[in-house]
């Protein structure tokens, strides 16, 4: 089995629909949520695991929104849950966003796109040691 690395956006936590991303998950066979926590991420954190996005364009704003008030940050395991959770996510732009896919169903903007969710196993071993050392 796997585990990702889920973070309900601020846009999330201040809309009021943690809730019901979380029942999303929690609806899935086998998934399971094993660490769950709201807090205001550092600007360290989000350095580190938007490492890749540094020196593009939408960078600066993208870390800004991320540190503008708290998010949930969790880990989910199960089976294909890497891919799982992507799908359930949607396309980075929600207004490519299939309805029914989080993204899809209340993402306009694609800053403030509700969700983000490991990419690769690589990613979400990366990415859960950051949020969560002990878990490492
Ligand atoms: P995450 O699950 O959040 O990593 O999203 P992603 O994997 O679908 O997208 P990616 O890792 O490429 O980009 C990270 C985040 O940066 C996205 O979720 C968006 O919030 C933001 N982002 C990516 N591309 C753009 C862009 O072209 N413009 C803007 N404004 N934001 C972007
Ligand atoms: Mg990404």
């Amino acid at each position: 089995t796997q585990r990702t690395l889920v973070l309900l956006k601020p846009d999330a936590v201040r809309r009021g629909l943690t809730g019901e991303i979380i029942s999303r998950i929690e609806r899935k066979a086998g998934w399971r949520i094993t660490a769950l926590e709201l807090r205001t991420l550092e600007q360290e954190t989000l350095e580190q695991h938007y490492g890749e996005h540094k020196g593009k364009p939408f960078y600066e704003p993208l870390v800004e929104f991320m540190a503008s008030g708290p998010v949930v940050a969790m880990i989910v395991e199960g089976e294909r849950v890497i891919e799982g959770l992507r799908a359930l996510a949607g396309p980075t732009d929600p207004i490519a966003a299939a309805p029914g896919s989080i993204r899809g169903d209340y993402g306009v903007i694609v800053r403030e796109n509700l969700i983000h969710a490991s990419d690769s196993e690589e990613s979400a071993e990366r990415e859960v040691k950051i949020f969560f050392p002990g878990r490492g």
